[in-house]
Parts: C-alpha cells; structure tokens; sequence
C-alpha cells in the first residue's frame, strides 16, 4: 500500500501523507488505533526523524500514548518540558535546538530539534502530537504549515 513512498519528497510527499491520514480517518473510528497509524505515516513520509508520537491528557496529565521510537517518559506535567508547555499555551511549539529549550525532558539523546502540535476535542486539549528529529532545525515552515493540518485533521475528527 505505502511502497511508492521513496519516490516523492517535500510538498508532495507531504500532500500524498496528509491525504493518507485523511483516508485512515475516515475509516476507521478506533482512537488508540488512528493515532499509531498516523505516527506510523508521519514516519513514512517524514525523514530525520527519532521519535514520532502522541501523550493524551489524562487526570491533567499528559500520559505516553502510541508512538515510534525508543521508550520515552510516560508521565509529562501540563507546563513541563515542550509537551506540557504546548498543552498549556495551546499553541504549536517548534524547537530548533532542544539543548537551548528551558526544561525541555530529553527521552532520547539524538534529539536536537522538536515539534508538539495540540490536539483538541471539543475545545479541550486532548492531547499533543511531539515529534523529534536528530537534526537541528528539522521543522521549519513547510513542516510546521502541514503538521499543522494535520493535527486539525486529528482534531475534527475527536469531534466526532
Ligand atoms: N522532549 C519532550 C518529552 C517527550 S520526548 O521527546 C518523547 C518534552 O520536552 O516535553
């Protein structure tokens, strides 16, 4: 199904995965199931990346949810490290160079740069997408417009 993946890049590689999460959205209506699925398709058509995944706020707590990479810490505190200070500003939090990030929880020692994306159900936070990449300055303009959509897919589609 994905084995043509290799042969765009960019943009329309970036089109081609948005379209892809769009389709597993609309399919299928298992959480847990649709966000491994998108990780798993970010990892795909997303390259330099380290770790790919999601932590679901629970009890005012993000808590590790599916993800690609090494183990990472399960438990982030809301205004903690660049996960729990995206869930708290509700806004997109982009890291050039972690090391210079105040706080910033290091999961796994090749991180040099991060993205978190909000997710929302209902106007509520339900949770952050983080990705990491071993390249400083991974998520630059293109990255962060189409992460962006992304994640509004995610969004409508916990509306439901
Ligand atoms: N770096 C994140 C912690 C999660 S790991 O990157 C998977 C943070 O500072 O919140």
């Amino acid at each position: 199904m994905f084995e043509h993946r290799q042969a765009v890049s960019g943009r329309e590689g970036y089109d081609i995965m948005l379209s892809v999460v769009s389709d597993m959205l609309a399919d299928e209506n298992d959480v847990c199931a649709n966000l491994a699925n998108i990780g798993a398709v970010i990892n795909m058509y997303m390259d330099r990346l380290n770790w790919v995944g999601f932590y679901i706020m629970k009890d005012g707590e993000l808590v590790l949810g599916p993800f690609q990479g090494k183990p990472a810490c399960v438990r982030i505190k809301v205004g903690s490290g660049v996960c729990g200070t995206a869930a708290a500003r509700r806004e997109v939090v982009v890291v050039d160079d972690v090391h210079q990030f105040e706080g910033h929880i290091a999961c796994d020692s090749a991180s040099n740069s991060e993205i978190v994306l909000p997710v929302y159900q209902h106007g509520q936070v339900y949770g952050v997408l983080d990705i990491d990449s071993p390249e400083f300055s991974r998520f630059g303009e293109l990255e962060q417009e189409v992460l962006t959509k992304l994640a509004d897919k995610i969004s409508s589609f916990l509306r439901k």
